[in-house]
């Protein structure tokens, strides 16, 4: 058996390791400076007035829903390309997430559909920017301006994503983060809700401190049924460290899918996450996906690279067509993309050989739907 290659791993150098070390020996109130300073370099780097780290990505979609007032029955359109996460999180509010198409190229929501799906319960557009691909904001900004309806940046897939000049989840209503152990920055699991309403960034805190204002002077007197998502400081100091790498860690992301890119660049049959005129992708994940004509699918791909060894994981099943929810078939396209497509290990510390074999898994893959060995 060659040796495995895993898709997805954290990475973590001296740095985090003294940071940690440091958290978990620290005493008294500064046990939480490691928390503050995270925010601070988070929100230095989004260019947002506010940051709040959070336990998980989930839970600050919550909390951020919550703040802006969406609840029961309102509907929440979101593309039907993602995670389950996201739309869990409108379901626990008691919302309905409203699935629409996605864009053949960015397979992020295509806002024609979201236009269509527009009814007097829509409360929120969900804006998930899959895989780093960036959303069309500027189309849906227009559509939420036209019909009172906030934009919110799911970001937890486009760390180092930048939209015209502003990165993912600085324009939203507010944008959430992730930092589970797949995400391009880790701390093992966590999450960052981050905006510029002043408001909303309140009831957050509020929200997260089980309904304790962050003005409330009488001790332990909540004012209202909370919830609690807050981050540990022991992971916060993995943030802190990560953060002082984040353009070395992103750079590193976008290199792998450029070499990627590169080699498979002479094969018309396969594409890769675009990144536009204007746009930078943060490369979170490298995902390839065979025009219907190659013949290869998502089988094909799964077998030749569990007999290779090498974790690469399946295209988001549409999210509609998960037993919880109505099928939604006529979003054709969020529906026949994960047919023909495979997310390629793509983590820091992978090195060229092993990119070489997953290159070799995918040509081989081809080869054979054309009907060679
Ligand atoms: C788009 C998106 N939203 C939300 C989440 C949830 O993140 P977390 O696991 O930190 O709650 C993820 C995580 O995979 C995600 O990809």
């Amino acid at each position: 058996m060659k040796s495995p290659i895993p898709y997805a791993q954290p990475s973590i150098t001296e740095l985090e390791v003294r940071y940690v070390t440091d958290a978990v020996l620290m005493k008294g109130t500064q046990c939480y400076a490691y928390i503050g300073r995270f925010e601070e370099a988070f929100k230095k780097y989004l260019g947002t007035q506010y940051a709040v780290a959070t336990s998980s990505c989930t839970g600050a979609l919550h909390m951020g829903l919550l703040a802006l007032g969406i609840k029961p029955d309102d509907e929440v359109i979101m593309g039907d390309t993602g995670w389950i996460a996201t739309a869990s999180a409108i379901t626990y509010v008691r919302a309905t997430p409203v699935f629409v198409d996605v864009l053949p190229d960015s397979w992020c929501l295509d806002p024609r559909a979201v236009e269509r799906a527009i009814t007097s319960k829509t409360k929120a557009i969900m804006a998930v920017h899959v895989y780093g691909n960036l959303c069309d904001l500027e189309a849906l900004f227009a559509i939420g301006k036209k019909h009172g309806i906030p934009v919110i940046e799911d970001s937890a897939e486009a760390l180092g994503s930048i939209y015209r000049g502003k990165r993912a989840g600085s324009m939203g209503a507010f944008g959430t983060f992730s930092f589970h152990g797949s995400k391009t920055i880790s701390t093992g699991e966590g999450g960052m809700l981050v905006t510029n309403d002043a408001d909303l960034y309140r009831t957050v805190l509020t929200l997260n401190n089980h309904g304790r204002s962050p003005d409330q002077k009488k001790q332990f007197w909540p004012t209202m049924i909370g919830l609690k998502y807050k981050m540990s400081a022991v992971q916060a100091a993995i943030g802190c460290a990560q953060m002082e790498r984040v353009e070395e860690i992103v750079a590193r992301k976008r290199e792998i899918l450029a070499i990627y890119k590169q080699k498979l660049s002479r094969f018309p049959e396969i594409s890769l996450n675009p990144e536009p005129e204007g746009m930078v992708n943060g490369a979170w994940m490298s995902t390839v996906v065979f025009s219907k004509e190659s013949g290869v699918t998502r089988e094909h791909l799964q077998e030749a690279f569990r007999e290779e060894n090498i974790d690469a994981r399946v295209f988001f099943w549409p999210l509609s067509s998960l037993p919880m929810f109505e099928p939604k078939p006529e979003n054709v396209v969020a529906w026949d993309i994960p047919n023909r497509a495979i997310n390629l290990p793509c983590y820091y510390d992978m090195t060229t050989e092993e990119m070489g074999r997953v290159v070799s898994v995918l040509e081989r893959c081809l080869r054979s739907a054309r009907g060679g060995n």
